[in-house]
């Protein structure tokens, strides 16, 4: 027996790594996602929900699951209803988001409830949540009770960041530390579940499910630092929501916290008064200190830190280096994003 070809000849005979991009997953997902379907009946309420889901959005989350899932392994087929019950849940918390922020665009379009109004916008971000728990159940019996587990866990902590978020517009001032934990609840968690709740179905170990998952959360804080960042900065037409809805909301954002923390008295005067003010000057100037407290490079110092220490626990994640392109090919992606 030729022993010095065996190795060879069991790696002509392994599989190549093919894995599939940030835009095959999307496509892949939206086949699935399109059979949702709400009834047509009672029309006020589903035909909001149907509206929503209809304009779009990124498909970041149930990308993450589904790219979670490939890690290791040909994609299962759970692996579809959980990203679908991920994008349901997600697509209710920015209804009722944007009532919480009075926002009145999303993704280019009307928000829910500016269209129709608050009270049926609370009822369809609820039954969107409704459908996001029906989606789950969907997933083979052995599978539900440890995702069911993960998933409401999230979504306690999403409620938490938002109430956060909330209770910090009306504080004068707001701690770094505060400012990356209430982020790391209304968003990186999410993110974080999606990927766990994929490697899960795909089998993965508790330690690489724990690496993944703080992948996600650090890379969740840098998304919404980059978030924040173009809610002030962004260009209007490309980012779909309204720029400088979280100055008019005093959001306490990684940019005011900076501000507060670097300006002059002069400049600490002027924030403290338009901290008060309802002016329709207040964006611009806002915008302006922001500027020359340096946003630009505090923002990217900020996400580059995040961004790292997502990259150590990636790295950790025990499979070949090859299966972890896309997922380092999103990360980049989603910090430099521009809508
Ligand atoms: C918006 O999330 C809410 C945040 C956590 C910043 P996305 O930017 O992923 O929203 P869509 O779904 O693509 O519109
Ligand atoms: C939203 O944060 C987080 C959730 C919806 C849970 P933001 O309020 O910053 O999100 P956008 O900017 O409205 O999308
Ligand atoms: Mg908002
Ligand atoms: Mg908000
Ligand atoms: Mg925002």
């Amino acid at each position: 027996m030729d022993l010095l070809a065996t190795p060879l000849r069991l790696s002509l005979r392994q599989k190549p790594i093919r894995m599939h991009s940030f835009k095959q997953l999307g496509d892949k997902f939206l086949e699935h996602f399109k059979q949702h379907r709400f009834p047509a009946q009672p029309s006020n309420l589903y035909e909001p929900a149907t509206y929503f889901l209809g304009i779009g959005g990124k498909r970041i989350r149930p990308v993450l699951c589904l790219m979670g899932n490939e890690l290791f392994g040909d994609i299962n087929k759970d692996a579809y209803p959980a990203a679908t019950a991920i994008e349901l849940f997600h697509n209710f918390t920015l209804i009722h988001d944007d009532i919480m922020d009075k926002a009145a665009h999303r993704r280019g379009m009307e928000t829910v409830h500016t269209k129709y109004g608050d009270n049926v916008a609370l009822l369809s971000g609820d039954i969107m949540m409704i459908a996001a728990y029906d989606e789950l159940s969907k997933v083979s019996p052995e599978q539900l009770q440890p995702l069911l587990a993960v998933f409401n866990k999230t979504a306690r902590e999403v409620c938490e960041g938002q109430q956060m978020d909330m209770d910090f517009e009306k504080r004068q001032e707001v701690a770094m530390d505060e400012y990356l934990h209430m982020i790391s609840l209304k968003t990186s968690v999410l993110l974080a579940a999606s990927l766990m709740m994929g490697a899960m179905i795909g089998g993965a170990s508790q330690g690489n499910c724990e690496h993944l998952y703080e992948f996600g959360r650090n890379l969740g804080i840098a998304f919404q630092v980059q978030d924040d960042y173009l809610d002030a900065f962004g260009d209007p037409g490309k980012f779909g929501k309204d720029v400088g809805g979280d100055i008019k909301q005093n959001k306490k954002t990684f940019l005011l916290i900076h501000a507060l923390q670097s300006c002059s008295s002069a400049q600490r005067e002027e924030l403290d008064n338009l901290l008060q003010s309802n002016n329709t000057d207040k964006v611009e100037k806002m915008l302006r200190i922001y500027r020359d407290c340096n946003i630009d490079d505090w923002a990217k110092q900020l996400k580059d830190t995040y961004l790292e220490k997502a990259y150590h626990h990636l790295d950790k994640v025990a499979v070949v280096s090859a299966r972890k392109k896309p997922l380092l090919e999103l990360a980049a992606f989603l910090v430099q994003r521009d809508y």
